[in-house]
C-alpha cells in the first residue's frame, strides 16, 4: 500500500545548526504515531520541514504518492497536509466561528471542507462560537486551533504539543477524537516531549534523537 505520508532521506537546517539529518518515515493511512524527544531537538523543524513552512536541505516527502517538498506551505496545504502548530496563530479580534470559516477560504475551491457546526459540536466550543478569540483562554484557543486545522479534512494531520495548556479531561477526549480522526484514514503524528501521556492511543512511539528516528524505550519517557 503506498504510505499517506512519506518522508525519505530528510535534512534539515536551522541557520547553521543541521537539526534533521537524513530521517525516513512513512505512516499508513489510518495509522497514529507518537513522535517524542526532549526540547530543542528538533520536532517542531520536522513537522514544519515535512509541511513546507520550511524548505529542507534535502530530501523527499511524499503525500500518497505525490511529491509535496519543494512546494509552499499554502500548496502542501492543498495537497492535503494540516499542521497544528505549537503557537496558536488564531485571529484575537476575530470570533470563534469566523477564525473557523476563514479557515475555509484559506483551503481553496477544490476542498471539501468539514461545516463550522459541526467542528464546534465535535470539539465542545459551540458556547465559544460568537466570542473573539483572543478572550478564550489557552486551552480554549487550542481547541479552537485544532477545529481549525481540521476544518479542510485533511489526509495528514500533524500536531505539534496539542496538549499543552489542555486539562486532564479535555486531553483525553481529544486523544481519542484524534484516534477515530487516524481510523478513518488520516496519518496522524503528534510530536510531544511528555510522550507518556499520549502513548497508550498511538499505533507507534518513536522519538527524535541527533536529528533522526529511534523506536522510543517502553515505559521511559521519551
Ligand atoms: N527560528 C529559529 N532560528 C534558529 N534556530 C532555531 C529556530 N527555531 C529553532 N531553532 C533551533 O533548532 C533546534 C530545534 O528546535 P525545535 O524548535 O525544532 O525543537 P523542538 O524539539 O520542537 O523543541 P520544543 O520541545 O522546545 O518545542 C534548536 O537547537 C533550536 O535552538
Ligand atoms: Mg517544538
Amino acid at each position: 500500500m503506498t504510505a499517506r505520508l512519506a518522508v525519505t532521506r530528510l535534512w534539515s537546517r536551522r541557520g547553521s545548526e543541521t537539526v534533521i539529518r537524513n530521517l525516513s518515515l512513512a505512516v499508513a493511512p489510518g495509522e497514529f504515531v507518537l513522535i517524542g524527544g526532549t526540547n530543542g531537538c528538533g520536532k517542531s523543524t520536522l513537522l514544519e520541514s515535512v509541511a513546507g513552512v520550511l524548505r529542507p536541505a534535502a530530501g523527499e516527502v511524499r503525500i500518497d504518492g505525490v511529491r509535496t517538498d519543494g512546494m509552499t506551505a499554502d500548496q502542501v496545504a492543498r495537497s492535503g497536509l494540516s499542521l497544528i502548530h505549537q503557537q496558536r496563530h488564531l485571529f484575537s479580534t476575530l470570533t470563534v466561528r469566523d477564525n473557523l470559516d476563514l479557515a475555509g477560504f484559506a483551503a481553496g475551491r477544490r476542498v471539501e471542507l468539514e461545516p463550522v457546526s459541526s467542528l464546534l459540536e465535535r470539539f465542545g466550543i459551540a458556547r465559544l462560537a460568537d466570542t473573539a478569540a483572543g478572550l478564550l483562554s489557552g486551552g480554549e484557543q487550542r481547541l479552537v486551533a485544532l477545529a481549525r486545522g481540521l476544518r479542510s479534512r485533511p489526509r495528514v494531520l500533524l500536531l505539534d504539543e496539542p496538549l499543552a495548556a489542555l486539562a486532564g479531561e479535555v486531553r483525553d477526549s481529544l486523544l481519542l477524537e484524534l484516534q477515530r480522526i487516524a481510523r478513518a484514514g488520516t496519518a496522524v503524528i503528534v510530536v510531544e516531549h511528555d510522550s507518556d501521556r499520549v502513548r497508550p492511543f498511538a499505533d507507534r512511539t518513536l522519538s527524535l534523537r541527533m536529528g533522526n528516528l529511534a523506536l522510543a524505550d517502553s515505559g521511559a519517557a521519551a
